[in-house]
């Protein structure tokens, strides 16, 4: 297995929910008017506390700070697991499933810090760039490691580097809340961009419509991890969640935002992980 490290030098931000009004003309060409603006990465969630803008230095560029805007101080380098067909894997899971062992796992024995992004496609593991040695040199064992620059993949050779390990249990929640996992042709983004401008900006409903035009029409639950705001130092969070349920071989995608993560899974396994995370707050 390969794993890259991808060229965007990214900002986790956060805009309050009163505060989207003063940011719309920025997200807008971020993600409608993508010739607009030499951004490369963005990802954008909302949550009921705010909203999370990840995306590269060029895109944060057009963020202006206000008392609506934060920013985690840190620059985080996006991770990228790629399997190159030989490596043959028993599991059909999906999402941090995969990784839950090679990456995720090992990391937080290192006391690496992690911010999680699944997509449909992919999941990018978001490591702070201070960390990288100590990454590269976890990550080595297990991995052919290249580093992106300028459209070219650098093999990358580990140095060294260590560090300890805690781990606190985060309560849990577990919305009614039903969740369509779908992917987008860049090219059909003009058909739906007043669907999601109004999506976006002005309702606070998603429409049933546009939900079911996914084909599996397969729906995920959401488990909200933390009580309090989880902050961005603690390592070991992702890995407490994705671990169990790599052995179990369930899929998930998991989702870091400002406040809290979020881990999305499949319907009928919500009472399964509900029952394991209950026992471990038990304990
Ligand atoms: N840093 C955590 C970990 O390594 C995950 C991110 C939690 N923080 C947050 N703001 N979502 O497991």
């Amino acid at each position: 297995m390969d794993l890259h490290i991808l060229a965007h030098r990214l900002r986790v931000t956060s805009i309050s929910k009163s505060g989207l009004q003063n940011y719309t003309h920025p997200l807008i060409k971020l993600i409608f008017l993508r010739n607009r603006t030499r951004c490369k990465f963005f990802s954008l969630t909302e949550t009921p506390e705010n909203y999370t803008v990840v995306l590269d230095e060029e895109g944060f560029k057009e963020l202006h700070p206000s008392e609506h805007l934060q920013v985690e101080c840190s620059t985080w380098l996006p991770l990228n697991v790629v399997s190159n067909g030989n490596a043959s894997s028993s599991s059909q899971a999906v999402g941090v499933t995969k990784i839950a062992k090679s990456v995720i796992a090992p990391l937080a024995e290192q006391h690496v810090s992690v911010f999680m992004l699944s997509t449909y496609q992919t999941d990018f593991i978001l490591v702070r760039e201070k960390d990288l040695s100590v990454v590269i040199h976890t990550l080595a064992e297990e991995f052919s490691i290249f580093r992106e620059e300028d459209g070219e993949s650098v093999p990358v050779h580990s140095q060294d580097a260590c560090n300890a390990h805690h781990s606190t249990v985060h309560p849990v929640m577990i919305p009614q809340n039903q969740f369509c996992v779908m992917s987008l042709d860049p090219d059909t983004l003009p058909g739906i961009a007043t669907t999601l401008i109004d999506v976006l900006f002005y309702s606070n409903r998603f429409p049933a419509d546009l939900l079911f035009t996914s084909s599996s029409g397969e729906l995920w639950r959401m488990v909200r991890i933390g009580g309090q705001p989880l902050g961005f130092d603690e390592c070991g969070i992702v890995a407490q969640i994705s671990q169990p349920l790599a052995d179990s071989d369930i899929s998930a995608y998991y989702i870091s935002t400002f406040s809290f993560d979020h881990a999305l899974v499949r319907n009928h396994y919500t009472h399964i992980l509900s029952l394991y995370l209950f026992s471990t707050q038990a304990i």
